[in-house]
């Protein structure tokens, strides 16, 4: 998968400000990140794995939080977001999205055990670490959208209730 970003140099190498160190996250941020960091644990933790049974229970926990996280991302955080975060960054974004989607559900389509089973889900986890880098990272998506005038503490909590009933469709049966 070889897409090429580009990136609009040196607006992001000098920021006026001085800065913020130890503030806060608003909640919209808060969980996003506590998501990021939970599937990256995870991916970390599938490569460790040896018993096919227990890499398919892991790669179903991974295919649902994703799901569910871009989801909320693509309903609520990033059209909010417009007109605070850069069109590209955005657009991009959606991009990288739909790309990850293609590849979790090649992955659902085979079984561990299967030729290049392993190697498609350490290249999503690849994938999903740079798409979150992007998404974190100095003048990325989420510190754009912390300048902005939404208030991420009421997204936040839009954003939990919208994952408990996501989760809760999607925990029974195989979503897709
Ligand atoms: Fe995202
Ligand atoms: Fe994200």
């Amino acid at each position: 998968m070889a897409t090429t970003t580009t990136k609009s140099a040196g607006s992001r190498a000098r920021s006026g400000r001085k800065r913020r160190t130890g503030r806060r996250d608003p909640l919209a941020i808060t969980l996003l990140k506590k998501d990021h960091r939970e599937v990256e644990g995870w991916f970390d933790e599938f490569e460790q794995l040896e018993d096919d049974s227990e890499k398919l229970a892991l790669f179903n926990q991974i295919a649902t939080a994703l799901k569910v996280h871009t989801q909320i991302e693509e309903e609520i955080l990033y059209p909010e977001e417009r007109g605070d975060v850069e069109e590209d960054m955005l657009d991009e974004a959606y991009v990288e999205h739909d790309g990850a989607k293609k590849l979790i559900a090649e992955i659902e389509g085979m079984k561990p055990g299967e030729e290049y089973y392993d190697a498609k889900v350490k290249v999503l986890g690849a994938y999903i670490k740079h798409h979150v880098k992007e998404e974190e990272q100095p003048g990325g998506i989420f510190a754009q959208a912390k300048k902005g005038d939404e208030d991420l503490d009421a997204m936040g909590e839009r954003m939990k209730a919208r994952k408990d009933e996501l989760m809760g469709q999607m925990g029974g049966k195989r979503a897709n």
